[in-house]
């Protein structure tokens, strides 16, 4: 069964749209542990558009299950990752024109750089996920950096359709297969949403999902606790 990590990033979002107080992320990550949710996933972006410096401290303090930090491997972000220490961090490449994270780390021919970056969060015993795409020849160089983990971009198969989504699915279902022989944890995410959630969940090998802008989608109509409920009902 694949374990569920609620991504609270766009709570944010909806506080930023004001500038105050209200949503609070940090709340929202209580109430879906409360609902069941494995883990809680936050982006830190270097332009600060949803989750602030603040939050992720004080999501630190209060998580209970397991805190994911998003991040671009830049020096500040790094030095906060490595002062607040999350369970784990997903790398991610960021540009500050996209509207979210738009394609995989490219790992191939940075396999030297990156284990240089993995050093300090091994060394504070973070765990490190590569972000890519369900590319072969990125699962074997991200192999050689020292991760443990994987994230598969799953947003291409979200956006597919028909056969093109058929397809995307079994490039899924492969790079999970050679990721695990690898030894890598396999996760994944990205577009993933209510109708297209079951067949990632089902891979054989995929360990979490981190799922964000469509269960706060339907938080928003229906409430948070509802919202996790449902999705966990689809993925376990
Ligand atoms: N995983 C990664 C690496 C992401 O960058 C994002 C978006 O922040 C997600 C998962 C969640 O994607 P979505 O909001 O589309 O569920």
């Amino acid at each position: 069964m694949a374990t569920l990590g609620v991504n609270i990033d766009h709570i944010a979002t909806i506080r930023q749209a004001r500038g105050g107080k209200d949503p609070d992320p940090v709340l929202a990550a209580m109430m879906a542990e409360l609902a069941g949710a494995h883990g809680i996933t936050a982006h830190l972006r270097e332009d600060r558009r949803h989750i602030q410096d603040r939050d992720i401290y004080l999501l630190k303090q209060s998580v209970s299950t397991r805190l994911n930090l998003e991040m671009a491997a830049t020096a500040e972000i790094v030095k906060i990752a490595v002062d607040v220490l999350p369970f784990m961090v997903t790398l991610v490449p960021e540009k500050r024109e996209e509207r979210t994270t738009e394609g995989g780390i490219p790992v191939q021919g940075k396999e030297r750089d990156l284990e240089k970056t993995l050093e300090s969060f091994r060394n504070n015993n973070i765990l490190v996920s590569l972000f890519i795409d369900p590319d072969i020849s990125q699962i074997k160089a991200a192999s050689k950096t020292g991760a443990t983990h994987i994230e598969l971009h799953t947003g291409y198969y979200a956006n597919a359709k028909g056969q093109a989504q058929f397809d995307e699915l079994e490039r899924l279902r492969d790079a999970t297969m050679v990721a695990t022989k690898l030894g890598l944890h396999v996760n994944a995410g990205h577009g993933l949403d209510y109708r297209n959630v079951a067949a990632v969940a089902n891979i054989d090998g995929v360990e979490e999902l981190n799922i964000g802008h469509s269960i706060v989608a339907r938080a928003s109509l229906v409430g948070l606790d509802t919202a996790v409920r449902d999705m966990l009902g689809l993925i376990g």
